[in-house]
């Protein structure tokens, strides 16, 4: 046993880091500094014959972790796309892992089991579904959609006649997949899961935002008898494009097809007016993803996965034994809607960063973050050779450099562009392939991002630009 277990001072010491990592992080260089070698001499110091001293482990982890730590609690992250855990966020987490509760059902932690309800209806509110809808925290979108996806699996089996929870999925008709041929990689995973494969999966046309074209969806439904299921997008990886979901969402029903709706960042345009119009006809869909830990900046792991059919959802997702007692009637029960039985009570940091934020604190960040992706627009627009190739829709740009170079040189430029950017580290931008083409992505969605960040980044990147340029 370790010297000092005493939970007052290894809580105080684990605040004092974090405090000190908080107040310095602004100052530090987004990406880490440390090699991967760095980083394994840090942390392989062997297992310990005799347990260690709490405080000095706290001490030691914090010294391994720090310089291999990531800045996208920064507002100079634009990496990926990433949330930057709220500190009430962050402050309500170690509250629930100080409560050690397990949210598997409700007598397990009926704290949490209600939490998660009333976050519930407040998703629902916030994001404008249909109430009564059943929602499932998981680890992340991808999760959220693998459950919603196996609901959609069941409930379109049945429309046959055929019971999967009873003959299980090696009888079944075959059942067809719907998606833009830029879905995001997660739900080509979440299919593989639920035992799908390239030939049940339909990959539908996309326009040059990446957003599926309805007509060929309606094509391609047309030549398939057996069960569907749908794939929308909201909110492209590098565009920010939402798929057309108005016109697909009655073209799925039409088919008698589930539709689904994997809003990862996306669906949080819904939660503001200014926005609304990219979400159009989104509660005419089946189900829906959405990341509590991207746009809304709840600590990870944070997903959601919202099913209007909550009877599908349950026959799919429920772990029931004896032993686990039947909750009282009118009490939630977190087992019912998620694959895990043990887990952290993902509801609590939920609720207190839903609180922090406020319906307006919402709405305010995520305008901030899209009129900052417009203002980064401006900036870069003016720059000769360089080309925002999205329509910014959204929080995203995908930028391309060595505008009527042929495609090798332009690829070479944009490399240059993002090695440059890196070796400046000021802001965390990554790259990526699109289109055919080498791009700069930026994805505007830390909490704190302003303008004075943009202006920072819109700077780096005309500075890097310039220097390849001459070179
Ligand atoms: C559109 C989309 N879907 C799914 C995901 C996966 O989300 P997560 O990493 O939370 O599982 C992402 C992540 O960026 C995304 O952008």
């Amino acid at each position: 046993m370790g010297v000092n277990e005493s939970f007052e001072d290894l809580a105080q010491r684990a605040i004092h880091h974090a405090v000190a990592y908080r107040k310095e992080r602004d100052t530090l260089p987004p990406r880490p500094t440390a090699s991967v070698q760095e980083l394994m001499s840090l942390f392989d110091v062997g297992v310990p014959e005799v347990g260690r001293d709490g405080v000095e482990v706290l001490d030691s982890l914090a010294a391994a972790a720090e310089p291999g730590l990531v800045g996208n609690i920064s507002p100079n992250f634009f990496a990926w796309v990433m949330g930057a855990s709220h500190p009430v966020g962050v402050a309500a987490e170690w509250m629930a892992t100080a409560w050690g509760q397990n949210a598997a059902i409700y007598d397990t932690a009926p704290a949490a089991a209600v939490a998660e309800d009333v976050v519930s209806g407040w998703l629902l509110q916030l994001l404008d579904l249909p109430r009564g809808s059943s929602v499932g925290f998981s680890t992340g979108a991808t999760m959220a959609s693998f459950i919603c996806l196996a609901a959609a699996r069941s409930e379109v089996l049945r429309r046959f006649d055929f019971d999967l929870e009873r003959q299980g999925i090696f009888a079944a008709p075959e059942i067809k997949a719907f998606l833009g041929d830029e879905a995001h990689t997660t739900i080509f995973s979440g299919l593989r899961y639920l035992g799908f494969g390239d030939n049940n999966v339909v990959r539908i046309e996309t326009d040059q935002q990446g957003c599926m074209v309805p007509e060929a969806l309606n094509a391609a439904l047309a030549e398939f008898d057996g069960p569907k299921i749908v794939i929308c997008q909201a909110g492209h990886i590098n565009s920010g494009g939402f798929d057309p979901i108005a016109e697909i969402a009655p073209i799925a029903q039409a088919h008698n097809a589930w539709c689904h709706v994997d809003g990862a960042f996306g669906l949080w345009a819904r939660a503001v007016p200014s926005l609304r119009h990219l979400c159009e006809g989104i509660d005419r869909a089946d189900s829906w993803s959405v990341d509590g830990h991207k746009w809304l900046q709840i600590p990870y792991d944070s997903g959601f996965a919202i099913v209007k059919n909550k009877e599908a959802h349950r026959r799919t997702m429920d772990i029931s034994a004896s032993y686990l007692n039947l909750p009282p009637r009118e009490a939630p029960s977190p087992s019912q809607f998620s694959p895990e039985l043990s887990r952290r009570a993902r509801g609590f940091a939920a609720w207190a960063v839903i609180q922090a934020l406020g319906r307006s604190g919402i709405e305010e960040m995520i305008s901030r973050h899209c009129n900052g992706a417009r203002y980064l627009l401006e900036q870069l627009e003016v720059e000769a050779g360089l080309t925002v190739i999205n329509d910014v829709v959204l929080n995203q740009l995908a930028i391309a450099f060595g505008e009527g170079e042929p495609l090798v040189e332009r690829n070479r430029l944009t490399d240059a562009v993002i090695t440059e950017l890196a070796r400046e580290n000021t802001s965390y931008v990554t790259g990526a392939e699109w289109q055919g083409q080498k791009i700069l992505r930026v994805s505007i969605i830390s909490q704190r991002t302003d303008a004075v960040d943009i202006d920072r980044l819109g700077a780096s990147i005309v500075r890097a630009w310039r220097k390849v340029r001459k070179t």
